[in-house]
Order: C-alpha cells, then sequence, then structure tokens
C-alpha cells in the first residue's frame, strides 16, 4: 500500500452508511457526507476492493484563486485532463486549464473561499466489474446490489437466496464476496495513466483473499433471466458457487432453517400495474412467511411495501437508476 491520500468515495443516495461501512471493512475511517464518505486512504486498494462505491476521486488541492489552480503541479498524473466544473464559474475557472475530451478528468467543484480539485481515479463508473454483458429487464448496478447486502448485514457464511434472482446481480456480487475475490479484478482504472503509476506494482496486486463456503441460491419464474444468471455468473467465474432454479415466488417450499432471503421486486411502470403488483406482493409476503420462517429478509421495492404484510423492523431509502426506492428489511 501507497502513503494515504485524502480521497472521496461516491455512491448511489442512500448507501453512504453501507459504505462508510465497507470502507471500514477495508480497513478505513470515513466521514459520511452526502452522497459518499471523505477518507484517508489507498486509493488502488479503495478501487479495486469497494463493491458499493461508485467512483474514488483524489481531492487533490483546495485553490482561492485562479493563479494557484494554474500553478498546481499536476505532472505526477499528467498532462492534459478533461476538465468538469460544477457550482463555480466556468468561464474562469475552467479556462484556467485547458480541457482535453477523454483525458483524464478533473474535478473543480466551487467552494465558499474557491475551488476544490479533485481527480477521478476510477474512469468508468465501478459498477462496471468487467463480467457483465448481458441485462435483464430491471437489471440492477452492482453497487446497490453489494449495498443492498451491507444495509441487510449479510456476512459470507449464511445462507442466501435471492426468491427473484433475474439476471443474478445481489447473487453474484455475494458469491464474489463469499469466495474473497477482488470486484474490480477484471477491469481497468483511470490512475493506471497516471504518470507516477508503477505499473509492475500493480500488476502483482493480490486479486482474492480468504473463502468462506456459502449457501447460495438463485429463483426466478423466467426461465430466460435464468439463463442471463448463469451466463454472467460463468464470466464472473463464480457459477459454481450458485444454485439456480425455475420457481414461483408465491409458491415457495422451505429451504434450510435460517438465512436472509432476499429480492429486488418488479415495479410497476403504470398505473394499471398497481393492482397486479399489490396482489404479487400479498402472495409473496404470505409465501416467504410460509416458506422462510426464521430467516431475515431484504426487498427492494418502489412502493407498497405495506402488501407484502410483513412485520418491517427497517427502512433505507435508496435511488435505484434514477427511482426513489426503498429497502426493507426484518424478520419472518
Ligand atoms: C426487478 S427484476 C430483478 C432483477 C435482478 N435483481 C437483476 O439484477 O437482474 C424482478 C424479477 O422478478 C421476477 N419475477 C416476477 N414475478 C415472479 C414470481 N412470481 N416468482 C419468481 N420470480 C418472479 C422477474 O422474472 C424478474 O426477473
Amino acid at each position: 500500500m501507497s502513503a494515504p491520500q485524502r480521497l472521496f468515495a461516491g455512491c448511489t443516495p442512500g448507501l453512504e452508511e453501507a459504505l462508510a461501512e465497507e470502507l471500514g471493512a477495508l480497513g478505513y475511517s470515513g466521514e459520511v457526507v452526502g452522497g459518499g464518505c471523505e477518507f484517508q486512504g489507498d486509493l488502488q486498494h479503495v478501487n479495486l476492493w469497494s463493491r458499493v462505491a461508485s467512483r474514488v476521486l483524489l481531492r487533490v488541492a483546495e485553490v482561492t484563486t485562479v493563479e494557484q489552480l494554474r500553478a498546481l503541479d499536476l505532472s505526477p498524473y499528467g498532462a492534459r485532463f478533461e476538465v468538469d466544473a460544477f457550482g463555480v464559474d466556468a468561464g474562469r475557472w475552467g479556462a484556467a486549464l485547458p480541457s482535453t475530451a477523454g483525458a483524464l478528468k478533473l474535478v473543480l467543484r466551487g467552494t465558499k473561499r474557491g475551488c476544490q480539485v479533485s481527480l477521478d481515479t476510477s474512469g468508468e463508473l465501478l459498477h462496471f466489474r468487467g463480467y457483465r454483458q448481458e441485462v435483464g429487464r430491471a437489471p440492477l448496478r452492482e453497487t446497490l446490489a453489494a449495498g443492498l447486502l451491507r444495509l441487510a448485514q449479510w456476512q459470507p457464511g449464511e445462507p442466501l437466496w435471492d426468491v427473484m434472482c433475474g439476471s443474478g446481480t445481489v447473487l453474484i456480487e455475494a458469491a464474489e464476496r463469499a469466495a474473497g475475490l477482488a470486484p474490480g479484478r477484471n477491469r481497468s482504472f483511470a490512475f493506471e495513466q497516471f504518470a507516477s503509476h508503477d505499473a509492475a506494482a500493480w500488476a502483482a496486486r493480490p486479486r482474492a483473499e480468504g473463502a468462506v463456503k456459502t449457501e447460495l441460491v438463485g429463483s426466478d419464474l423466467n426461465a430466460g433471466a435464468l439463463g442471463t444468471a448463469r451466463r454472467n455468473a460463468k464470466r464472473a467465474g463464480v457459477l459454481e458457487a450458485l444454485t439456480l432454479e425455475r420457481l414461483d415466488a408465491t409458491k415457495l417450499q422451505r429451504r434450510g432453517e435460517r438465512g436472509l432471503v432476499i429480492a429486488n421486486l418488479p415495479y410497476g411502470k403504470r398505473v394499471g400495474d398497481r393492482d397486479e403488483l399489490a396482489q404479487l406482493y400479498r402472495a409473496l409476503g404470505r409465501s416467504l412467511t410460509a416458506a422462510c420462517s426464521g430467516w431475515a429478509f431484504a426487498l427492494l421495492l418502489q412502493e407498497g411495501a405495506e402488501h407484502l404484510g410483513l412485520r418491517v423492523e427497517e427502512r433505507h431509502r435508496v435511488s435505484n437508476g434514477g427511482l426513489d426506492c426503498e429497502v426493507v428489511l426484518g424478520q419472518l
């Protein structure tokens, strides 16, 4: 690991606490702020190992004048930057540095005293793990799936059953965690383009740590979705760890004494879908109560949690692809 740097890890709104908890498990203590966490850490390590962060910014400097901005020594990173300016006079501050499309991204953000200068170290957003080439009809970002598992306090070793697994995002995230695989092991990052990047040391990075044997089951009514889940899991290298079955979540049979039953429920896009969804949620609630008593549940949905008829102990608001959603947690 290199010397700690001032970093900001961004995440989906609503996952800030889950991200702080994950950073804690990675050995960092962060300050939760809107949209992420500020902390001191190793940017390579966080990019490679965070499952919840959507990107990692390096806090380069805070300047109060355009001259200071122009005088910053950015040579350890590169010679050309694509400049994104928020809350600053783009003409004044942005013009201090010429912007080159496609170069390393420099983010200028207005502050009370001037301008905060940050460098994007991730490149493509971190939910792109490199395995998912196919998605189902309503796919979940990998970072939100990982956050959902954190909010539910799931730990490798605890049986997990996704009863509406779709293309398998939650299961694959859980399987990678249980196998101790770094989520970013199959992708590249913007920091690899930094002038000061030590490519030899990076090439020798560990990409996995200890595995914990875990029962991971996914079921869905849609055979096509299960095929997609199978192929995504194969590309991620975790297919062997999963049991995938075609089952109706409203007619589940008992399977084990304890564990976490999870699902990203279908949402209604049109008003006419509402009654149908309420009916599905009621049937799902009854099925879970009958088949999974003794299990914990974690359900991600947009609205209509009351139709489940389950005793919800915790709720967390999260944004899912721009939609206001919630995660409901409890015990069956
Ligand atoms: C929002 S999607 C889940 C997406 C999934 N998280 C992913 O990453 O692809 C909802 C899933 O519920 C499934 N589903 C709907 N009704 C079901 C039922 N009665 N039993 C099992 N699965 C059902 C759909 O086939 C769909 O795959």
